[in-house]
């Protein structure tokens, strides 16, 4: 045990504060997290308060939130350290020098106008002169930029360069496989580095600001937005969420390649009721505390620049209102002073959620709810000077957000050269997909693919099969194996499925290729020739799945069943009797029962982006043995969603053959494909779980290890995951919680590798009913395995610190 006792510092005594505690002057004890919606403006507003919270209490009577850490608020900046005292000079005299137009113009991000080709217009001329424009977004073309940049620093009063921001989420001109895609790989290093070379492109080309990552916790996959994210799990969401703003971000703002990162949408976004994008959200403090807001906390601590909050509402209030949220955790329980920019509109949909009652209203909510920048709508423009000359939002505030923007520029470098992003020379060389820049895009997307099945070793392929057949839309479609979010990636650039078959096989195979049927109709009139095709080969890979327009921003679907008639072609084809691979794209977990219960092989892709093809092949002829593992539950049917791994036991857990409790008539309650999972072309045998100590003490860390031994017939590498499970707690916990995942070196046939896990207490602390994060007395489960459900366990108790006794059985 003495190994496994080194104690960390952030046992359960140091722990965050309760929930409830109460805040200094603001809100009174056991207040809600999530605050009422404010009401209506009153008519005679009060004499301005000097903070946003206080200046929103008086205005509405809101209750605000009580979650915040007690005592002075932390002076840390998400961007980076304390501001410098030169620092706060120069931004203090800037702010002395400016209008209340020239301030709000600061807080005003305008979207792009026209393409590349479409040179400023004069009203956007007229705009950028008076300084009424902060920053652009949309506009990834150094020709644009440099217009813009050049008439706010010749024609302007004071010169205040803009900010170029634009969503940059996996790749700008090399496009890396899609967030979803990329949590598969659970490797936060390669994502890392796939997000710096995201911003070494992208910045090259100028621009200083990305919308992303996205970290929100998504469990429906019926959300298109799903294929933004991580996945399920706050754990795994957590680490990437770290990874990309450390890539985003690189060594810190002051560095020529450095791209300030936004982490979205703040939050529960994913919560979306029915999986419809932008729909409501209502949920309890527990669960947003425990899986949505982690990612974020992460994200922050990584110290990620700004932050976007979600256009949902969350218990009533939208969140671009949600002082609670907002100002309440996120600035003053975690310390962060970065730049808070709405999602596009989302300062006036505060009319349409209905707590608005005009432009005034919702930039006064906005902004005294601290959402510094209004993105696109030109609701600060047209609402804040007269809520400022009125005294309903104080000219502090304002300042405060000026201050946030100032501040980010200043970091950028952009005051001391407005046109540091905009070497031509450096563009030349680095915003482009580079040799170096391909292969890393190349082996991010062979790490992301997950080997769903592999019956009777079908995979991998032999190069030179003999005939083989190539079916599916998906396999020559590069616009949607660029994915979602493509930034100025191009088709012209990108390897095919069927590019990348062709290269990869050898000169005595010949590769026949068939659409088969479209993706966005019912049109069956292409499965005889497929079969034609089929009939032809030796072995048929067969592409399905969906297009890339069909998830993504307001792009939910009613079904995961597989659109068009791909399912009757998969039918079709697999009737022919030959040997059958189904390469899935898609941008959310499918239910696909009949392919799983029909097909022998099943490699799931998503979008993989600029070098799909290149690792489709590598996988599919064993250049690469599968390492991927879901970030995502897989249902057997759309009925069963939200299904994800951590869940409650409940107080009837399913049990077959007892009627009463927790299950369908129709389908059995557990996943078709369950989180973590994946296989690989060897495969692994788990020994025993040990555990460093029976017993611990609350305060201490306990070493859990596991070997594991390559049992196949080639090299591989696995994925070791570990859970846990606090089995009797004061309020439940879920059946099984990620807290670490390792990665086996390469390991020949029979060889073993012994992997081992600190737990440490935080890992074992969950927050109780009081709102205390504690570590109870008890026993503990721990679970070691290739997939969520698929793990070797073994058992240890915390006992109480002093008397040695335990509270639970
Ligand atoms: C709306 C999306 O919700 C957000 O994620 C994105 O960053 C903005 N539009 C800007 O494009």
């Amino acid at each position: 045990m003495s190994a496994a006792r080194a104690a960390r510092p952030r046992a359960a005594a140091a722990s965050p504060p309760s929930v409830h505690a109460p805040v200094p002057g603001a809100a009174p004890a056991n207040a809600p997290l999530v605050a009422p919606a404010p009401g209506a403006v009153p008519a005679n507003p009060p004499a301005p308060a000097k903070t946003p919270r206080a200046a929103l209490r008086a205005l509405t009577g809101a209750l605000l939130l009580a979650a915040c850490a007690p005592g002075p608020r932390p002076a840390t900046t998400g961007a980076g350290p304390r501001p410098s005292p030169d620092e706060e000079r120069f931004v203090s005299a800037l702010v002395g020098k400016m209008t209340l137009e020239e301030k709000i113009g600061q807080l005003t991000q305008s979207p792009a106008w026209g393409g590349a080709d479409v040179p400023m217009n004069d009203s956007v001329a007229a705009e950028v002169r008076a300084g009424r424009v902060g920053s652009f977004l949309g506009i990834p073309w150094p020709q644009r930029q440099r217009e813009l940049q050049r008439t706010v620093m010749e024609e302007s009063r004071l010169k205040i360069p803009l900010m170029f921001a634009h969503d940059v989420i996996h790749g700008f001109r090399t496009i890396f496989p899609v967030p979803l895609a990329e949590a598969a790989s659970w490797d936060p290093d390669m994502v890392q580095r796939d997000a710096r070379i995201a911003a070494d492109e992208a910045t090259a080309s100028g621009i200083h600001w990305t919308f992303a990552p996205m970290v929100d916790i998504a469990r429906d996959p019926r959300w298109g937005r799903i294929v933004e994210g991580s996945g399920e799990d706050p754990f795994l969401g957590s680490v990437m969420a770290a990874a990309r703003v450390r890539g985003f971000q690189g060594p810190g703002l002051g560095t020529d390649s450095t791209m300030m990162a936004t982490a979205k949408h703040f939050v529960a976004y994913g919560a979306a009721e029915g999986g419809r994008d932008y729909n409501t959200a209502d949920i309890s403090e527990r669960t947003l505390r425990e899986v949505y807001l982690p990612p974020f906390h992460a994200a922050v601590r990584a110290g990620v620049a700004s932050v976007m909050p979600s256009f949902n509402e969350i218990a009533g209030v939208p969140m671009h209102a949600n002082a609670g949220l907002i100002d309440g955790v996120l600035r003053r329980e975690w310390g962060w002073d970065g730049i808070v920019v709405s999602d596009w509109g989302g300062v006036q949909e505060l009319i349409a959620h209905g707590v608005a009652t005009g432009p005034e209203h919702a930039a006064m909510l906005g902004i005294l709810s601290g959402v510094d920048v209004d993105m696109a709508s030109g609701t600060y423009r047209a609402g804040l000077p007269d809520a400022v000359r009125s005294g309903r939002v104080p000219m502090a505030v304002v300042d405060q957000s000026v201050r946030r923007v100032l501040r980010a520029k200043y970091r950028l470098g952009l005051f001391r050269d407005p046109f540091r992003y905009l070497d031509p020379d450096r563009e030349d060389r680095r915003a482009r997909p580079t040799p170096a820049h391909r292969a890393a895009a190349r082996q991010a997307a062979r790490q992301s693919i997950v080997l769903l099945k592999n019956d009777g070793g079908t995979l991998p392929l032999a190069k030179d099969v003999g005939t083989l057949a190539v079916i599916g839309a998906l396999a020559t479609d590069a616009r949607s194996a660029l994915g979602s979010w493509a930034a100025v990636g191009r088709e012209s650039e990108t390897v095919t499925v069927l590019d990348g078959i062709r290269e990869a096989v050898s000169r005595r195979t010949r590769v026949l290729a068939a659409d088969g049927v479209p993706l966005d109709k019912d049109d069956d009139s292409g499965i005889p020739e497929a079969v034609r095709v089929a009939r032809r080969a030796d072995a048929v890979v067969l592409v399905l799945g969906e297009t890339a327009e069909m998830s993504g921003e307001a792009h939910s679907r009613s079904t995961l069943d597989l659109p068009g008639r791909q399912l009757e072609l998969a039918r079709a084809v697999v009737a022919t009797g030959r040997p059958v691979v189904v390469v899935l794209m898609n941008g959310r977990p499918l239910a696909i029962p009949w392919l799983a219960a029909n097909v022998p092989a099943i490699l799931e892709t998503w979008f993989l982006g600029t070098e799909t093809g290149h690792a489709v092949a590598d996988v599919l002829f064993g250049d690469y043995n599968p390492t991927g593992k879901l970030p995502i539950t897989f249902p057997r049917a759309v009925g069963q969603v939200p299904i994800y791994y951590a869940h409650k036991n409940t107080g009837r857990p399913p049990v077959d053959a007892e009627r009463y409790t927790s299950k369908y008539l129709d389908l059995p309650s557990t996943p078709l494909y369950p989180f973590g999972y994946g296989l690989s072309y060897t495969a692994f045998a788990y020994d025993s779980v040990r555990v460093g100590a029976e017993r611990i003490g609350p305060t201490d860390s306990v070493v859990v290890s596991v070997d594991v031994r390559n049992r196949g017939d080639r090299p591989g590498r696995e994925l070791v995951q570990l859970y846990i499970q606090d089995e009797v707690a004061s309020v439940t916990r879920p059946v099984k919680e990620l807290r670490g995942f390792r990665r086996t070196g390469v390991l020949l046939p029979d060889q073993r590798e012994r992997v081992a896990f600190t737990l440490h207490p935080d890992d074992l602390a969950f927050t109780d009913a009081a709102g205390r994060r504690v570590v109870e007395p008890g026993f503990f489960k721990v679970f070691l395995g290739g997939s969520s459900a698929d793990v070797r366990q073994a058992r240890f108790e915390v006992v109480a610190a002093a008397a040695g006794t335990t509270k639970k059985k």
